[in-house]
């Protein structure tokens, strides 16, 4: 398990409970996220300045990232080295290895901000407030860089026993490199070809010192572009890539991809759970995880070493809170990565789990009761226009649902049909309500497209493929607390047709699109629109661009028209433009519902 205690910090005290809970459920490791650009939280003797300035910044963003808002409240912390000394042996009387992370080259800006020389333009800079993926990193052409960062090292070598010692290595932009004399210099005497070679360059260099102390690194998937030494280790993040990749070149590696181990993520309905990073992770999703990547084989398989759950703190404030993204997301990872495949049983292991919550609750941990709300599954209904609902529990109880069309409250005895009224259905457990009350909602609105044929061109990709392409005519307009169960993604562009049952007289077409550039998350280029009465020969219909708000946008044409088959081209973006997150990497594209009127 993982903690970052930079975008929040949390006491020694939470966590050496932390730790504790670690250890109640076998976690062995803790990977401790002590360094990035909102704060750099280890005392470092050599350079005090880490802390008294680089540990403290002027405010906090608050809100959902899209909003770009941030407090003036003073933030900060960070632990001593007798701490750091305290919660390592604290860790190993529980059988946990502790390792540290010290970021570099990027997400450097609380130590840039304590000592501007390491930067490329030299400053000034400031701790972050914001989160996201910034600019200014390590100048990777100033050897004072490297005696900072090896003196860093050093003292970090001696708190810390982990064999591995983490240097971070990921989301490090190269503007500043390009133009900066000192690295374009570096990169000439070293016979690098451009600034990537200059990442691998700065790593491989860190990796020698490292080695030279008898330890070994251990650095986001990112260090694999370039090469390493053999005893390098890789935490594949972005996906399961970056894991095979290491595996099959015999390099040891940590899977903690996004999609099953990062812990910031929803976990329920997000009308119910506190605003998250987005993405939707339960409990029985981290369960059907294989930490071993189906590409490799048993001789390959031999270089994972395991899985990791990591909490990122951006929108993560207190203990208790941690608690609940943490548990018991944590639990159903421990026992995929304990038990062998064929053991893994579901439904036993929520039933389990059930029963582990009473003892919870006598320690007093906050964890998550989000498995225990009820889900909505929503496909075709038996004609054209309806939906069928279908809505499951995870334990055996009673369902109860309101219906606001009929304001009744009724029991669910299956799934059933609802038409084409605006309506919102709002459903709950009841035998269990004394202890898991949330209840969870949908709201429909129907349109002449809802629930009728739709076809794609190509389908999502399977990350975010959850409910398939029914998922875009529901009747559920996704929302900004992004969950997959709403949104469609796909790395390209997609075509998609929609029958609309008979020839209608329309005036307007439209899709929703989401823009969340930090998260990969991109508009289209453009949409263009056309109608066919025959399903064969399609006109034009209309082409949207330049929308560029950010959260969801709707891409639409109003116009008098005749049609029985709408159909929309979503045109990509292709890869992720300089100056964004991800730079270089395809965009992800994400769709929701189509609104024909
Ligand atoms: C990461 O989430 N940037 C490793
Ligand atoms: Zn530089």
């Amino acid at each position: 398990m993982h903690l970052d205690v930079c975008r929040h910090f949390f006491t020694v005290e939470f966590v050496k409970h932390y730790i504790d809970l670690l250890a109640r459920y076998k976690m062995n490791s803790f990977h401790w996220h002590l360094t990035d650009d909102q704060g750099w939280r280890i005392e470092i003797k050599k350079y005090p300045k880490l802390t008294e300035v680089g540990g403290w910044r002027k405010g906090s963003q608050v809100g959902p990232y899209s909003r770009r808002e941030y407090d003036s409240i003073p933030y900060g912390g960070f632990y001593t080295q007798e701490q750091i000394r305290e919660v390592v042996a604290y860790a190993a009387a529980r059988h946990i290895n502790v390792v540290p992370e010290i970021e570099m080259p990027g997400h450097a800006m609380a130590a840039l901000a304590a000592y501007p020389e390491l930067g490329c333009t030299g400053g000034p800079y400031e701790v972050q407030r914001g989160w996201g993926v910034f600019d200014d990193v390590f100048c990777a052409g100033n050897d004072t860089v490297f005696t900072v960062l090896e003196d860093v090292l050093t003292e970090v070598m001696e708190l810390f026993h982990s064999a591995y010692i983490h240097i971070g290595g990921d989301e490090c932009p190269k503007e500043r490199w390009k133009t900066c004399p000192k690295c374009q210099a570096r990169m000439k005497a070293e016979g690098l070809k451009d600034e990537h070679e200059l990442q691998s360059y700065f790593i491989q260099r860190i990796e020698k010192f490292v080695n030279s102390k008898g330890r070994k690194i251990i650095g986001w998937d990112e260090i694999l572009e370039g090469g390493l030494a053999p005893n390098a280790a890789v935490m594949s993040w972005r996906g399961t890539e970056g894991g095979v990749a290491a595996a099959q070149s015999g390099h040891y590696a940590v899977m903690t991809p996004g999609d099953y181990c990062y812990f910031d993520k929803y976990q329920g309905d997000p009308a119910n759970e506190p605003l998250a990073i987005g993405g939707y992770l339960t409990v029985q999703k981290v369960y059907r995880y294989e930490p071993v990547p189906a590409e490799l084989n048993a001789e390959e398989a031999k270089y994972i070493l395991g899985a990791q759950g990591n909490v990122w703190t951006e929108y993560i404030l207190t203990p208790e809170h941690v608690e609940y993204m943490a548990v018991p997301r944590m639990l159903a990872l421990a026992e995929v990565l304990w038990t062998p495949k064929e053991k893994r049983h579901e439904a036993d292991f929520i039933n389990r789990l059930e029963s582990e919550f009473p003892s919870l609750d006598a320690m007093h941990v906050n964890y998550a009761k989000s498995l225990f709300e009820v889900q909505f599954r929503l496909g075709q209904g038996a004609v054209p226009g309806t939906v069928k609902l279908d809505l499951r529990s995870a334990i055996p109880s009673k369902i109860g649902y309101t219906d606001t069309d009929t304001a009744g409250v009724f029991n669910y005895v299956g799934p059933f049909d609802v038409e084409g009224q605006d309506r919102t259905i709002s459903a709950g457990l009841y035998e269990k309500h004394g202890r898991f009350p949330k209840v969870s909602s949908r709201t429909f609105q129907f349109n002449l497209a809802t629930a009728h044929p739709i076809t794609l061109s190509v389908q999502p990709d399977e990350q975010y493929n959850e409910g398939g392409a029914f998922t875009l005519v529901d009747g559920i307009t996704a929302q900004e607390k992004r969950v997959n169960t709403e949104w469609l993604g796909w790395r390209k562009g997609v075509t998609i047709t929609v029958d609309l049952g008979s020839e209608q007289a329309i005036g307007h077409i439209g899709i929703g699109a989401l823009n969340e550039t930090h998260s990969w998350i991109h508009l289209p280029k453009e949409v263009v629109f056309s109608i066919s009465s025959d399903g064969k020969n399609f006109v034009p219909y209309g082409i949207a661009k330049g929308m560029d708000a950010v959260g969801r946008n709707e891409f639409s044409i109003d116009k008098t028209g005749k049609a029985r088959y709408v159909r929309i081209a979503v045109k990509h973006i292709g890869n992720i433009p300089e100056g964004f997150a991800g730079a270089g990497k395809p965009a992800w594209l994400f769709l929701d519902e189509v609104d024909v009127r």
